[in-house]
């Protein structure tokens, strides 16, 4: 049986969130367990700088983002996990990439389009007025990522959905200029699962800290569920899912039949502060045997680089063999 793989990594720019949890890291955990798939599940610390310049937090943050995808049940044996850095042919692959990759394709990249927009909104003259080509080429490492190891399926949260279609837009034009080397991903979104929203109503994101962390204790997790944005109604006045983002953070947590029940509590008149309560209860018992795990990994780094390290060497050998088929596809090979 030929198994389907799946790929997908984190970015290295900080200390995991529900978001990440949610959108990315449960279901790549999840899929990884199947017994019909094969994983890669990796630490994307080339794509981390692009957006943080501090490397004390690139470091933290990569010991942080291994140790909780180690805590959060992934099984090095049975996934290919691995940090990007320690892939030399993603970097290489990059390149060949960028070499096909059209401008104006890299030009209508969301996140660049948002940089620009701002620069504009600011009334710059250069509408790429501090824009850096790491951002501008974003896709194209992400694309190399997926590439290099054949992914056929790539689990994501909403936001980039659009790299993956570039993925496939880069590797069809590889084949179809080359050869038939490369194969399409599709893009793998968690059907239940809708963009969670920060504490300040934004989409929650380390770079805006607004996020809820994942490692913090039962009490801490509270304080955060506390802050989640609601409205003035009274406790005993009905409330609507939509009224504010504790529903979707509630609906990702809890059993379809627990969300019906929640929701009939809502329109009960539940008091937003009661609601927290419950939201936080959820959190806290789900996390909890991964909490344990996570301090016990976070007290041993060395144990967490080896694994790395292990999951660097087993992922190499498969790049290289892809990678020396697109060198000799695009013409860079021995003379004989
Ligand atoms: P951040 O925006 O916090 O920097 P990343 O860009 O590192 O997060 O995203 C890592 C993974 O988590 C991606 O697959 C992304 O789509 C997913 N993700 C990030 N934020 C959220 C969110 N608020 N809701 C659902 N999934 C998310
Ligand atoms: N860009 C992704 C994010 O910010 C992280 C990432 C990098 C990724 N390379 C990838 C995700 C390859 C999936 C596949 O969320």
């Amino acid at each position: 049986m030929t198994k389907k793989r799946v790929l997908t990594g984190v970015t290295t720019t900080g200390i995991p969130h529900l978001g990440n949890y949610v959108g990315a890291i449960r279901p790549a955990i999840a899929a990884s367990h199947a017994p019909d798939t094969e994983s890669f599940l990796f630490l994307a610390d080339y794509h981390g700088i692009i957006k943080c310049h501090d490397p004390e937090l690139i470091h933290e943050s990569t010991q942080a983002v291994a140790a909780t995808w180690l805590a959060c049940g992934l099984d090095p044996e049975k996934t290919t996990f691995y940090r990007q850095s320690d892939i030399p042919e993603i970097m290489e692959l990059n390149w060949i990439l960028t070499c096909i990759t059209a401008k104006g394709l890299m030009n209508r990249a969301h996140a660049y389009k948002a940089a620009v927009q701002e620069n504009l909104d600011k009334g710059q003259e250069d509408q790429d007025h501090q824009i850096e080509m790491g951002l501008y080429s974003y896709p194209i490492l992400m694309t190399a990522d997926i590439l290099m190891f054949n992914a056929q399926e790539v689990p994501v949260g909403r936001d980039q959905i659009q790299h993956v279609e570039m993925a496939r837009d880069i590797a069809g034009r590889f084949n179809h200029r080359f050869k038939e080397v490369f194969t399409l991903p599709e893009v793998k979104i968690d059907e239940n699962v809708e963009l969670l929203v920060g504490l300040d109503g934004r989409k929650m994101s380390k770079s805006y800290g607004n996020t809820i962390p994942l490692w913090e204790n039962d009490k801490k997790t509270q304080k955060s569920v506390n802050k989640i944005i609601t409205n003035l109604k009274e406790p005993g006045e009905p409330k609507q899912p939509d009224e504010s983002p504790l529903f979707e953070i509630y609906k990702a947590f809890a059993t379809p039949a627990e969300t019906a029940e929640f929701t009939q509590m809502l329109a009960e008149g539940l008091a937003w502060g009661e609601a927290k309560k419950m939201l936080a209860a959820k959190i806290n018992a789900e996390l909890a045997e991964p909490r344990e795990r996570y301090s016990a990994l976070t007290a041993n780094p060395a144990q967490i680089e080896d694994i790395l390290q292990a999951g660097a060497q087993k992922a190499r050998q498969q790049a290289r063999v892809l990678l020396d088929q697109v060198r000799d596809a695009v013409g860079i090979r021995a003379l004989k």
